[in-house]
């Protein structure tokens, strides 16, 4: 049963992009635009969007720890294609980081960009579907969030937060209408992974994972979780009790 009501087409769909120059973002935009969808780029490296759109996407770039530009952005978006159907919150950053490196200056950075850059948008975006009583939010968290994992110290806490956001936005945003979709890739290739020292289990190019969204944000889910060989694992993983869990995670990570 699906949460969400089906996306039919993508073609004609005006979908607002944000973290949208690199790795899943960008592979996102292609396929959108493969498929017929009004894309409409957001981050801050104007040069990549600009080469990414090739004149075929609006670009409408803004640092989502700056609500200021954001808002430049989100009336840029609305005005050049006459509103929005759906939206695409997925900027992001990550710094592996141990309990004994952490850094509160770099934690706070992090903390901005994942969390409070999605709260930024998503503060535009609700209101403005709600009143409409239509549209979807998508936003971009991570299997990180369902459970503690060494080096993901900060970026973990900020997925768990996005996790719960989510939840409680559909809880809000379903009743008027209004489309919510949690995704949580597991390993996905791109720069942000590409600073990963050890090895990861069951990694996927940023391609698969595009694919994977647009399918569930089609298929109307509300949480699309990829590769499920991989967060399948990571879902039963947590549910044990923790005396149990922090052994098992020590030994299958090494760390
Ligand atoms: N790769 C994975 O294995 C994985 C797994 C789970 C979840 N995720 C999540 O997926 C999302 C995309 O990550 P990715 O792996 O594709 O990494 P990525 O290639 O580094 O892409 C991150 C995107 O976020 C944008 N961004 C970063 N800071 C921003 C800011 N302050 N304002 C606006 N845009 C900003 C970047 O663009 P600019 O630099 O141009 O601003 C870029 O387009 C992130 O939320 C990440 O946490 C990734």
């Amino acid at each position: 049963m699906s949460l969400n009501p089906k996306l039919v087409d993508w073609n004609g769909q005006r979908v607002w992009l944000i973290g949208a120059s690199s790795g899943i973002g960008e592979a996102t935009a292609r396929r959108l635009m493969q498929r017929g969808a009004r894309v409409a780029l957001t981050s801050r490296n104007r040069d990549a969007l600009t080469a990414l759109a090739d004149g075929n996407a609006l670009v409408a770039a803004a640092d989502v720890t700056d609500r200021a530009s954001l808002q430049a952005a989100f009336d840029d978006v609305c005005a050049s294609f006459g509103g929005i159907d759906v939206a695409i919150v997925n900027a992001g950053t990550h710094r592996p980081v141990r309990a004994w490196e952490l850094d509160a200056e770099s934690a706070e950075d992090l903390v901005q960009v994942n969390l409070v850059g999605a709260i930024n948008a998503t503060a535009m975006l609700a209101p403005y579907f709600a009143q409409r009583g239509g549209g979807r939010i998508a936003i971009t968290a991570s299997v990180a969030g369902y459970g503690g994992l060494p080096t993901g110290l900060v970026y973990g806490a900020t997925k768990a937060a996005l996790i719960n956001f989510a939840e409680t936005l559909y809880l809000d945003l379903a009743p008027k209408g209004v489309a919510v979709h949690l995704i949580n890739p597991g390993f996905v290739k791109t720069p942000l992974t590409d600073l990963n020292a050890f090895k990861m289990p069951a990694l996927i190019e940023a391609g698969e994972a595009a694919r994977e969204i647009l399918a569930g944000i089609e298929a109307g889910a509300f949480e699309i979780h990829f590769p499920k060989r991989f967060t399948r694992v990571l879902k039963a993983l947590n549910l044990l009790p923790y005396h149990a869990y922090f052994p098992l995670v020590h030994r299958i990570t090494g760390l």
